[in-house]
C-alpha cells in the first residue's frame, strides 16, 4: 500500500488518437496521429465530478462508468493507492467510434494520469506493465501500444499480456475522412468470420511484413527519397478484416477503393469507419477535396511522442 492520494494533486495529459490495423496488420500496427485528448484529474476530498468538452460531451457518462475514470481508479488499485475524491477535466478531439482509438485514448489517459500521481507510480508500473494494464483494459493491444509509445507499433500478446515494439516512422502523413456515423468497434468485430482462406492469410502475412519495411523507409523510393508510395500501395493491401466489415460501412469501402484505384494507399482505420490515406509528408493538399458527402476530412501528422504528463503537482 502507499497510502492515499493527498488532496490538490494535480496531473495534465496529453494522449494520442491512433490508427490501428492499417490494412494486413490486423490487431498488430499501430500508428499514432497528431490529434489529442488532454485531460486534468485533480484530487479532492471526496466524490466524482467528470467535465466534458468536445468529443463526446453529449454521451459519454458523467459517473463512475466514464471510461478516463475506470482505467484511473483501475491503475490506482494496481499501484495500491486510494483516491478520496476525483475532479476529472478533459478536452476531447479524437471522435469517438470512428476507428481513431479514442477508447484506447481514454485508457492511456487514465492509467498515465493516475501513474503520474501515485508515489513511485512510474516506478512500480514501468513502461511494459503500462502496456499490459492498458491492453486488458482495452481488451487488444495495438491501439493503447501506439497511443502509449507514439509513432509505429507492432504489438502481440502472450502468455504473459501485451507486449510492443515501437518503430521510427518514415515521413509519411495522414488525411482522415471521417464519417458523421459511428460504428462500435464491438459490432464491426462480430463481423468477422471465424476462420478465413490460407491464401488470404498468406497474403496478409507478406503485406503486413512490406508494410512495416514501407512506413519505416526500408522500401526507399526510386528518387532516393524514404517512401515508395507504390510500394506502399501494395503494403496496405488487406484481405482479412476490410472485406468482411465493407457492408457495415458502405461509403467507406468505396472510398477505399476509390482511392486505391488512383494511386493513393488507403485504408480503414481501425474497426471503421474512418478511412485513412497515407500520402508523404507534405503532399497531402489536394486530398481533403475528395471527401464525399458526409466524411469530414482532416490532415493528421504522425505523432512520435506518444502519451505525455504536460504537468504535475502531487
Ligand atoms: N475521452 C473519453 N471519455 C470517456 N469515454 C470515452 C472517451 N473516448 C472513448 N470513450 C468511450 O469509448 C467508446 C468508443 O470506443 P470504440 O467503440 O472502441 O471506438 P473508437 O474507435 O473511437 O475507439 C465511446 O462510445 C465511449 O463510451
Ligand atoms: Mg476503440
Amino acid at each position: 500500500m502507499t497510502g492515499s492520494l493527498p488532496v490538490g494533486a494535480r496531473v495534465r495529459v496529453r494522449v494520442p488518437a491512433t490508427s490501428a490495423n492499417i490494412g494486413p496488420g490486423f490487431d498488430a500496427l499501430g500508428l499514432a496521429l497528431g490529434l489529442y485528448d488532454e485531460v486534468e484529474a485533480t484530487v479532492v476530498p471526496s466524490g466524482l465530478t467528470v467535465e466534458v468538452a468536445g468529443e463526446g460531451a453529449t454521451s459519454v457518462p458523467r459517473d463512475g462508468n466514464h471510461l478516463v475514470v475506470r482505467s484511473f481508479r483501475a491503475t490506482l488499485e494496481v499501484l495500491g493507492a486510494d483516491l478520496p475524491g476525483l475532479v476529472l477535466r478533459s478536452v476531447n478531439r479524437i471522435p469517438h467510434g470512428r476507428g481513431l482509438g479514442s477508447s484506447a485514448a481514454a485508457i492511456v489517459a487514465g492509467i498515465v494520469a493516475a501513474r503520474a500521481l501515485a508515489p513511485e507510480g512510474d516506478k512500480l508500473l514501468d513502461e511494459a506493465a503500462t502496456l499490459r494494464l492498458a491492453s486488458e483494459l482495452e481488451g487488444h493491444p495495438d491501439n493503447v501500444a501506439a497511443c502509449l509509445l507514439g509513432g509505429l507499433v507492432v504489438a502481440w500478446t502472450d502468455q504473459a499480456g501485451a507486449r510492443g515494439v515501437r518503430l521510427e516512422p518514415a515521413p509519411v502523413e495522414t488525411v482522415v475522412f471521417v464519417p458523421g456515423e459511428a460504428l462500435s468497434t464491438k459490432v464491426a468485430r462480430g463481423l468477422l468470420p471465424p476462420t478465413v482462406p490460407h491464401a488470404d492469410a498468406a497474403a496478409n502475412a507478406g503485406r503486413a511484413a512490406l508494410l512495416v519495411a514501407a512506413l519505416t523507409g526500408a522500401a526507399a523510393g526510386a528518387a532516393g527519397d524514404d517512401v515508395d508510395v507504390d510500394v506502399l500501395l501494395a503494403a496496405t493491401e488487406d484481405r482479412l478484416h476490410q472485406p468482411y466489415r465493407a457492408p457495415a460501412m458502405a461509403a467507406s469501402a468505396a472510398l477505399v477503393a476509390e482511392l486505391r484505384a488512383s494511386g493513393i494507399p488507403a485504408v480503414v482505420s481501425g474497426a471503421g469507419p474512418t478511412v485513412l490515406a497515407f500520402t508523404r509528408v507534405g503532399e497531402s493538399g489536394g486530398l481533403p477535396k475528395r471527401a464525399p458527402q458526409g466524411f469530414a476530412a482532416m490532415v493528421l501528422p504522425v505523432d512520435r511522442a506518444g502519451a505525455q504528463v504536460l504537468a504535475v503537482d502531487r
